[in-house]
């Protein structure tokens, strides 16, 4: 392993004003997102939507520091041969993977997952390395429900967090760390921050014991919210204040950077808490954003699978791109919003 070789990456992926596309939505998980706008999902389509946002060239050489990919797009073309991942290189962004092959039940835990993809990651991380990948993602996923999440849960998918991270390092990719509590429930903020604490501390307890480099890792975080049934949602100065104490508790200061999910939180939201944080400030990491939906639900409404919204589609992501970069300095207004609309 090249240390100073994955932090410069690693710093480089939370460049100040920029953060992560997360593009990365396994065949399934587009296809629901494709439902809502009424386009079929075949790999045509899927090419032509994310060669869309890789073409918004102010987004991209301005606003997205890298790209996490899924594996059918990182060996894809665009529609005129030239392979997705170098339209990402030739933006100055870095291109990603997504490594971990989803979730089955966790045995002997009902109601809770384990996420899977180890077996033979070390070959697959060789083959990405050498078609560009310079880092990748692993998304565990903790739900909160009743005498849920259980510490085998919390602990095994730590675990194999962990392990996940270290054979990264080994292949010379930067691993994004990402333990994800829902907010799926109704549970409130408090119960959140307690849970995702537990989770973070566990996470960080594993890389130790397995000896993964933390100035090499990127840690990608849920704030600190409510769950969305919950009838007592916090304000964005709270969701701010409480994932700011939270994250000082759990994350050493050597790790390089913090980019947050989205999670299910609307787009407006996830900008707003965004920059709420780094409004507070004097904290010993840069917070940016690895978006999924919060970057790309406008961008798809806009598209609806129609070449001649091309433009429209990505007029509306570099317009999410270019407001979460002013969230990722606390230079984000709400009024930037409505002007835009
Ligand atoms: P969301 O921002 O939609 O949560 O997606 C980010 C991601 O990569 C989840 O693994």
């Amino acid at each position: 392993m090249n240390l100073a070789d994955l932090n410069k990456i690693a710093t480089a992926m939370v460049a100040p004003g920029k953060g992560l596309l997360a593009a990365d939505e396994s065949s399934g998980t587009i296809k629901k997102r494709f439902d809502v706008i009424g386009v079929e999902s075949n790999e045509d389509s899927r090419r032509d939507y994310r060669e869309m946002m890789f073409r918004s060239k102010d987004a991209m050489t301005h606003y997205i520091s890298g790209v996490i990919l899924y594996d059918e797009t990182i060996w894809q073309n665009a529609k005129d041969g030239t392979p997705l991942i170098k339209l990402i290189e030739a933006a100055g962004s870095i291109p990603g993977i997504k490594v971990d092959e989803g979730t089955q039940p966790l045995p002997n835990c009902p109601g809770e997952l384990i996420t899977v993809g180890l077996d033979k990651l070390a070959e697959r991380l060789a083959k990405y390395y050498k078609q560009g990948a310079r880092f990748a993602k692993w998304r565990a996923v903790l739900d909160i429900g009743a005498g849920i999440p259980s510490y085998a849960a919390i602990h095994t998918n730590a675990h194999a967090l962990a392990r996940y991270a270290a054979l990264c390092q080994a292949a010379q990719i930067v691993p994004i760390v990402e333990p994800e509590v829902l907010m799926d429930g109704d549970h409130d903020i408090d119960r959140c921050f307690e849970v995702t604490e537990f989770a973070l501390k566990e996470t960080f307890q594993q890389l130790y014991y397995q000896k993964v480099a933390l100035e090499g890792m990127i840690l990608k975080p849920n704030m600190a919210i409510a769950g969305k049934k919950s009838a007592k949602q916090a304000s964005v100065d709270e969701v701010a204040e409480k994932t700011v104490r939270l994250l000082k508790r759990c994350v050493p200061a050597a790790v390089p950077g913090i980019a947050f999910l989205s999670g299910g939180q609307s787009d407006e939201d996830a900008t707003a808490h965004l920059d709420a944080m780094n409004k507070i400030g004097g904290l010993p990491w840069p917070l940016t954003f690895s978006y999924g939906r919060a970057l790309q639900a406008a961008p798809q409404k806009a598209w609806s699978g129609k070449t001649e919204n091309v433009a429209a589609g990505q007029q509306a992501f570099t317009h999410r791109a270019q407001m979460n970069s002013l969230a990722s300095k606390g230079e984000w207004k709400s009024a930037l919003e409505k002007k835009a609309a």
